[in-house]
């Protein structure tokens, strides 16, 4: 079996730092590897998380879900000492009026997360005060039902767009793709996937990278999108290889947001 390391997407951020005004536009029309332009008001659920720690800072993505709480990755809020989290815009950087910040107040890990197997890697952060919603500032909720293999869904994230360039997109990307069963992940990654992950292919090198950690996964019904996962992992071989990129399913821990946010949240069944 040919066996490829999986590797937690922050591990880059060890070495990394968070330079948003080098935002690199080399690429301009390119992906999140591979991706469109997100438009204004379309994933109004899509948060843009400036971590600290105690000795590095990174950034991750990470979806409202409810009025005073953001989602993402659990190695996203592992160690953290502040976030710093922008909504409400597409824009990382630029005069949008619609765009946020708020100040939080806590989060949450998830108890088994494991850094080094990459498991249960999700986490909550609360805002110090509820938010308002707008068109451009919406939440999301987790899918109320598991996922099925192969089901189409959206990534988006203002990850880095290629491997060669480590800046972060100024635009939010999306893309629209297909997951893969858990067994056919398998056959790439090997016993690494477990059963709370999900893998998912683009055509050529489509995927997710570096600053698309902790970053939805979702899915549409054609009116509204349900989260089913946080981005997790990539490939060792490069944001840019063909190996499937890695996300932690959010339905296996349902019960355990439910009980952490505690509020009444919105199912989609
Ligand atoms: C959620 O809360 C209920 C009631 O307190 C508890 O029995 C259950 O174990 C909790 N589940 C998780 C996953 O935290």
């Amino acid at each position: 079996m040919n066996l490829h390391q999986l590797i937690c997407l922050c591990a880059y951020f060890l070495t990394y730092s968070y330079k948003v005004k080098a935002v690199s536009r080399k690429d301009y029309g390119a992906r999140i590897i591979g991706g469109h332009i997100a438009f204004a008001g379309q994933f109004p659920f899509a948060a843009a998380v400036h971590v600290q720690t105690a000795d590095s800072k990174f950034f991750c993505g990470g979806a409202l879900t409810g009025n005073d709480w953001v989602i993402t990755a659990g190695h996203c809020v592992y160690n953290a000492v502040l976030f710093t989290i922008q909504l409400g815009s597409n824009h990382l950087e630029s005069d949008d009026p619609n765009r946020m910040t708020v100040a939080t107040s806590t989060y949450i890990l998830h108890p088994d997360f494991n850094p080094e197997a990459i498991e249960n890697d999700i986490g909550l952060i609360k805002f110090r005060r509820p938010i308002d919603y707008n068109i451009y500032l919406n939440p999301v909720f987790p899918m109320g039902f598991s996922l099925v293999d192969d089901a189409p869904v959206y990534v988006l994230g203002w990850g880095q767009i290629s491997d060669s360039d480590p800046e972060l997109s100024n635009e939010l990307r999306y893309l629209f793709i297909r997951t893969i069963s858990n067994a056919e992940c398998r056959t790439i990654y090997g016993d690494q996937i477990t059963d709370t992950m999900v893998c998912v292919v683009g055509n050529y090198n489509e995927g997710t990278c570096v600053g698309d950690n902790g970053s939805p996964l979702v899915a549409s019904n054609g009116k509204y999108y349900a989260l089913v996962g946080v981005a997790s992992f990539v490939s060792a071989n490069g944001c840019e290889s063909t190996d499937p990129s890695g996300y932690t399913r959010t339905f296996p821990y349902l019960e355990w947001i439910q009980n952490n946010t505690r509020e009444e949240q919105k199912l989609y069944e």
